[in-house]
């Protein structure tokens, strides 16, 4: 069962499982993993540096302390492209309304984040969706789906995908790129996970890093501190990055997130948010191990980053029964329907709320119950 601290309530926090319910559906950090006090010291520093200038209206694009070590984190020549933001969400309805007209279309992968997608249907934007294989999405198929669409942008999350945990290769990168480049449509490049690599391996390189001029790039401090902090960034062509603050809200409101956007420099910048994400990291990978090692043989992913397992199920088998099988069991798991999966069965099982022994009996939990519901494939229901 998850176990919430007792400032985590309902009217506080916007979801709490109910009590001996173990949940695995929800995509952000367990509130053991949240820097509290490396938060709490950085606000007081950023207090104690900039003073009264903390709780001014920040500099329209976002207070330059943070959106420098931001540039060079990204590996910019300077600050004049990022933007700082109230996070990816916000991000992405700044997009879906500077960027686009109503009606136009988003064109992305068949399987995706689902709120990302509701944020840009709230806009009056259209979804295309097209299909992807083992590297990520189709090349030629996007091709089609430019030329078929009026086209607004292209919404692509290639790094630990949420749900699937899929990294496209750089390969692939380059062949999606090729074609929205001739195309002439920009690419929105939505890099949540980016910083929760979970092995050595080097991810490939941001889409934003092959082509500058035509992927804006979204980042967040959601999954690696703490969505309370409602802060993240954007990195696009300098040109591009004017267009978006002409927008009122920043003439009107300056800075989307002033005072966070100081602590959170200060903490980048001392290299205690490095510090905290190898921490952060070697935290989530004991928890995906131990959920792994639970689900024993059932079809799941390995991924190598980000929060989540992506389960796979027969053709022959019921979403709903897979979820009325795992709620009996106590267990909140998440529908691969809700992020479009439509062939067969998927679920998705978030690791980065509970602990690791919370993980091992929930996915315990999970693979006796889908066995006895008769939910599994022969080789694995005994
Ligand atoms: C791919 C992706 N983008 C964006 C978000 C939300 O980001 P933020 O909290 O910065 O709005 C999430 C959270 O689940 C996500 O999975």
């Amino acid at each position: 069962m998850t176990e919430f601290p007792p400032g985590w309530r309902l009217g506080v926090v916007q979801e709490v499982a109910p009590p001996g319910v173990a949940d695995l559906g929800p995509g952000y950090p367990g509130p053991d993993l949240h820097p509290v006090g490396l938060v709490r010291y950085a606000y007081a520093r950023a207090l104690d540096e900039f003073g009264s200038a903390a709780l001014a209206y920040g500099d329209n694009a976002g207070a330059l302390p943070l959106r420098e070590v931001l540039a060079r984190r990204a590996r910019l020549a300077d600050p004049g492209g990022v933007v700082v933001t109230a996070g990816t969400s916000q991000a992405l309805h700044l997009l879906g309304t500077t960027l686009a007209a109503p009606g136009q279309t988003v064109v992305t992968d068949r399987l995706g984040y689902d709120y990302g997608r509701a944020i840009l249907t709230s806009c009056g934007l259209r979804l295309a969706h097209v299909p992807a294989d083992a590297d990520g999405m189709d090349p030629g198929a996007l091709d089609d789906a430019l030329a078929a669409s009026d086209t607004a942008f292209v919404y692509l999350n290639p790094t630990f995908h949420n749900p699937t945990g899929q990294v496209v290769p750089e390969r692939r990168r380059r062949e999606l790129l090729e074609v929205t480049v001739r195309r002439g449509v920009l690419v929105v490049e939505d890099d949540a996970y980016a910083e929760l690599g979970l092995t050595s391996a080097a991810t490939p390189p941001a889409l934003a890093e092959l082509d500058p001029d035509g992927v804006i790039r979204l980042g967040t401090f959601s999954k690696t501190i703490g969505p309370g902090l409602r802060l993240g960034w954007l990195t696009a062509a300098p040109a591009v990055a004017s267009r978006l603050l002409r927008h009122g809200l920043f003439h009107s409101g300056g800075s989307l997130n002033h005072l966070a956007s100081l602590a959170v420099a200060v903490m980048i910048t001392s290299g205690e948010y490095d510090q905290h994400l190898d921490w952060l990291r070697g935290r989530l990978r004991s928890r995906r191990d131990a959920l792994l090692g639970a689900l024993g043989d059932l079809d799941v992913t390995t991924p190598d980053g980000g929060f989540f397992l992506w389960l796979r199920f027969g053709a022959g088998q019921s979403e709903d029964d897979l979820m009325a099988a795992a709620a009996a069991a106590g267990v909140r798991v998440a529908a691969g329907s809700r992020f479009g999966a439509a062939r067969s069965p998927r679920i998705r099982l978030s690791y980065s709320l509970n602990r690791p022994a919370e993980l091992a009996s929930a996915g315990r939990a999970l693979r006796t119950a889908w066995a006895r519901s008769g939910a599994l494939p022969e080789r694995i229901s005994s």
